[in-house]
């Protein structure tokens, strides 16, 4: 049995989907849908994108070493897919893993373990890339974010693009399980705000700056602070474009 792709035309989570349908689905396989009418995102947020807008879209892992791998792998994917299409587009990974042009957010991935009999039994990696938002309706969301059509002036079809990034997740998952430590040290090259000064807020609400110095073992995000490095789990960073003189036109590292 191999990996499906299944895609509908609408449903409140494709997270939610996948977890449902977690027991049945093969390792690898993923699910798109063409509306997405209750997205969750990050700590807790929602995750709003009108129907055609957006690739909303989830994948099924069972099989890795530590959770964050499996967000490792989309985000991977997704730049290799975007890179194709848009190779000049100046996109990095924000930890752990969103993908950004210059200050604004494109896209975003929720994780979640899979739990059963107590035991961790896969990983879920749910991704929203933003399509085809105008800039109009991009500024009326909260956070700056931006969109492949406001980047580019094309507009993108989901289903073409799910099934790039269906093909891509199925390469660097079977290059993962040959060899795990290729795909994250990819991955950790492409966090290009490893050694930049960043804020961290925690779910707390406290805010810490420092200098992000490197990702730790198990994912966590490690920050230099006053001389000492602290570890986070989880939180939101805040890029300081002081702190960055060369972000419009670098962009990302590979
Ligand atoms: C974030 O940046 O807060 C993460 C957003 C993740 C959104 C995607 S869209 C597909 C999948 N289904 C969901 O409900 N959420 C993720």
């Amino acid at each position: 049995m191999t990996a499906k792709l299944i895609t509908v035309e609408s449903t409140d989570s494709t997270n939610t989907a996948v977890k449902q349908l977690f027991d049945t689905l093969e390792d690898g396989s993923c699910f798109c849908a063409l509306e997405q009418r209750a997205g969750r995102g990050r700590l807790g947020r929602k995750w709003v994108t009108p129907p055609g807008t957006a690739l909303c879209f989830s994948a099924a892992f069972k099989n890795v070493s530590e959770a964050y791998h499996a967000g490792a792998i989309v985000a991977l994917a997704a730049l290799d897919v975007l890179k194709n299409h848009l190779p000049d587009l100046p996109v990095f990974f924000k930890w752990p893993n969103d993908l950004y042009v210059r200050q604004n957010k494109l896209s975003g991935i929720l994780s979640e373990g899979v739990i059963s009999h107590g035991k961790l039994a896969g990983v879920i990696s749910g991704i929203g890339i933003n399509l085809n938002q105008s800039k109009e309706e991009l500024a009326q969301l909260d956070n700056p974010a931006t969109s492949l059509f406001a980047e580019s002036g094309c507009r993108f079809e989901i289903p073409p693009l799910s099934r790039e990034l269906f093909a891509r997740i199925q390469e660097l998952y079977a290059e993962y399980h040959h060899s795990p430590q290729t795909i994250i040290s990819r991955w950790q090259q492409a966090n290009a705000l490893i050694g930049h000064t960043l804020e961290i807020i925690r779910p707390d609400g406290t805010r810490m700056t420092g200098i992000f110095s490197g990702i730790a073992q198990d994912g966590a995000m490690l920050l230099k602070i006053n001389g000492f490095e602290e570890r986070f789990d989880c939180g939101d960073v805040k890029i300081d474009p002081a702190s960055l003189p060369d972000f419009h036109n670098s962009g990302r590292s590979e």
